[in-house]
């Protein structure tokens, strides 16, 4: 197929990237490089050994995306761009709202009006928000506790809606738990901009020496050590998911939900442990007071992915520990910034 992959130049975006050129798919990007960089495609490249169309573009230039969907006319579009970072949407929800939804909608109406009726979406487990029950199943309630939270469910919702009034279209929405890892090559991997947000960008970054130590956001939450727990799931396992949920949709129309989850909640002093033992580095934190938004435990039911996607993560901890150090070893201040414009 020929896919249109948005934020393709992002984390999750540039390993599905790598996965989807070896099964064989053409991929074009559209990335407005606002939280990732033009070396990323270029490793994209150089690992498939194959060259990728890229249109440095934001989505709420409606024209331009109108632009680019005339000029790949894709078979479909794997959609990744949005923001995601959980304390900066309750900071600025409105840059969230603009951003994530707004930008989708100017999307699935170039789709709309170009016959592209084949989407996989970038959702998240954040959609369930706190959860009664374990392990988290897709007919969970959907209550997420922030705006980026909201904007996925909102965007989950537009495409239900959208399917409803069209069931021609293709949709499938894929909840992500935890990402962590990088691509066994150390070529390609996790680079936030600035501060890491999450638990394992930061750990990686004290055991090379960028940080000094990684604060423990509360060790009194209800779980065995105290410390949260979370579904962490490997990149690689993740990009081969969306290269089976595709699969999927070759031979369904409609709109399908799955969870991409190991099924497997490790705490924050386990991964610590795994990422110690990886690394061969001890990593220096503090045990620090909760951050607010956080929820104390979190793991999925990963079995409706296996039973109909045919998917089922394979990579362990330790895997996904020793791959995300390989990537910060060759790369300790992340990718180069962008000389070439
Ligand atoms: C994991 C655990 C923290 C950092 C978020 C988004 C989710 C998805 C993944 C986009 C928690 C603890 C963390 C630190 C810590 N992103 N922690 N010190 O919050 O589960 O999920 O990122 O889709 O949508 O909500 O991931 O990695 O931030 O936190 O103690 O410096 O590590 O309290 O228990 P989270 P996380």
């Amino acid at each position: 197929m020929k896919l249109l992959i948005t934020g393709g130049a992002g984390y999750i975006g540039s390993h599905t990237c790598v996965v989807l050129l070896e099964a064989g798919h053409d991929i074009a990007i559209l990335d407005d490089l606002s939280n990732s960089s033009r070396e990323a495609v270029r490793r994209v490249e150089e690992l498939a050994g194959k060259a990728v169309a890229f249109h440095q573009v934001d989505l709420l230039d409606e024209q331009a995306v109108r632009n680019v969907m005339a000029i790949e006319q894709p078979d479909g579009v794997i959609h990744f761009a949005g923001r995601k970072a959980v304390g900066e949407s309750v900071e600025q929800p409105l840059l969230y709202y603009r951003n994530n939804v707004t930008g989708t909608l100017n999307l699935l109406q170039a789709m709309q009006d170009y016959n592209v009726r084949t989407l996989v979406f970038s959702s998240s487990a954040t959609v369930y928000g706190e959860p009664d029950t374990f392990p988290i199943t897709e007919d969970a309630p959907l209550n997420p506790a922030n705006p980026y939270g909201r904007t996925k469910l909102m965007i989950e919702r537009i495409c239900i809606d959208l399917v409803a009034a069209d069931p021609s279209w293709r949709v499938s929405l894929l909840r992500y738990f935890n990402p962590v890892g990088a691509h066994l090559s150390g070529r390609i991997g996790e680079a936030p901009d600035g501060p890491p947000n999450n638990l394992l960008p930061f750990i990686a970054q004290v055991a090379v020496g960028r940080r000094e130590e990684l604060s423990v956001f509360g060790d009194d939450w209800p779980t065995p050590d105290g410390t949260g727990v979370r579904d962490y799931i490997h990149v690689m396992d993740l990009a081969d998911g969306h290269a089976a949920a595709l699969n999927f949709l070759a031979d369904n129309t409609g709109l399908h939900i799955h969870s991409l989850g190991t099924g497997r909640g490790y705490s924050v002093l386990e991964v610590i442990a795994a990422f110690e033992s990886a690394s061969g580095r001890r990593i220096a934190y503090r045990i620090a007071s909760r951050r607010a938004g956080d929820i104390p435990t979190s793991w999925a039911d990963p079995g409706k992915a296996r039973r109909e996607l045919g998917w089922q993560a394979t990579r362990n901890l330790d895997a996904m520990c020793a791959d995300a150090w390989r990537w910060q070893l060759q790369n300790p201040q992340g990718y180069p910034k962008d000389t070439s414009g």
